[in-house]
């Protein structure tokens, strides 16, 4: 079998195909430059469209395989017509991003020099999304004494809730009641821009965004426009524009969510050995 590796994909799971298969490895760059690829499976992380457009150059695809665990640069739709099989394994990045989202959570708290700094006790969390990494970041809070308020749109298990200590609410109740925000939600046509100016006209002066999910999650034209009710915001994705028209307290890091060593061995190894069952 043929496979195609689209980018950086961690040494171990190039390990493991390399024993099944023959890999032609390209850049993105590469990829979205040439014709047609001979290739049954390819190897994609979440930088790598895979539209109608790229899914012609694969006439020969019977499987997908994600590094990662958002794929909204996937179209499913076309997989499923041509009963493509996609493979990828949800939570193995959820950890780090967890962390990550902690530590953008206590930095925006604490290193804004303009103003002394605050403590997480007391203050009210609110998690839209309370998926794998919405309940690891539950879980991580748990010990602050904060006060953990979520909103999913999937009905969540009582017994977890209880022992997370977190409070399920509707939208606009997380929104207006919480001190700190912090977003865990795939982009779908749902969730782009569920971060709008109706939700920032609700939110409490003062308060703190983090986005850690994708770019359009937040309607970045309503974050500029109300960044003055904001006390800091942190983001691991935004685009190239808003950088230079944040002036509220601000922390970018640049998709560095899942960079963990842990998650980004096991977002690739964990999808390949998957895959590798199947053959
Ligand atoms: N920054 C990074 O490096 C990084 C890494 C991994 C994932 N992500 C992003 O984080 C997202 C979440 O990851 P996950 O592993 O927790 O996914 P997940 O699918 O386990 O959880 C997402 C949760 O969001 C909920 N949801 C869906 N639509 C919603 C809506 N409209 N309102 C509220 N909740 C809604 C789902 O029901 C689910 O519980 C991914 O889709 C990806 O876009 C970013």
């Amino acid at each position: 079998m043929k496979i195609l590796v689209v980018g950086e994909i961690h040494p171990e799971a190039l390990a493991l195909l390399e024993e099944k298969a023959e890999l032609i490895k390209v850049s993105d760059e590469e990829f979205t430059s040439a014709d047609k690829y001979d290739v049954e499976a390819i190897v994609l992380r979440t930088y790598t469209v895979l539209q109608k457009e790229q899914l012609a150059k694969l006439p020969h695809l019977k499987y997908v395989i994600s590094c990662s665990v958002g794929f909204d640069n996937i179209n499913m739709d076309a997989l499923n017509e041509r009963s493509i099989e996609f493979i990828r394994v949800s939570g193995t990045n959820s950890n780090s991003v967890a962390e990550h989202t902690m530590f953008l959570l206590l930095s925006l708290l604490r290193q804004d020099p303009r103003k002394p700094p605050l403590e997480l006790k007391g203050k009210t969390v609110g998690i839209v999304g309370l998926g794998h990494i919405g309940k690891v970041v539950a879980t991580k809070l748990q010990g602050f004494d904060s006060k953990i308020i979520a909103f999913d749109v999937i009905e969540q298990d009582p017994k977890l809730l209880k022992e997370l200590k977190v409070e399920m609410k509707p939208f606009d109740k997380v929104v207006s009641e919480s001190d700190i925000i912090t977003v865990h939600v795939p982009l779908n046509e749902h969730t782009k821009h569920l971060i709008n100016n109706d939700a920032f006209t609700k939110m409490k002066q003062n308060i703190f965004l983090i986005n850690t999910s994708r770019v359009e999650v937040v309607d970045e034209t309503a974050l500029i426009q109300n960044q003055q009710k904001l006390r800091g915001i942190a983001l691991d994705v935004f685009s190239d524009q808003l950088k230079s028209q944040l002036t509220t307290y601000h922390i970018l890091t640049n998709h560095q969510g899942a960079q963990g060593e842990n998650s980004l061995r096991n977002m690739c190894v964990k999808p390949v050995e998957v895959f590798l069952q199947k053959l």
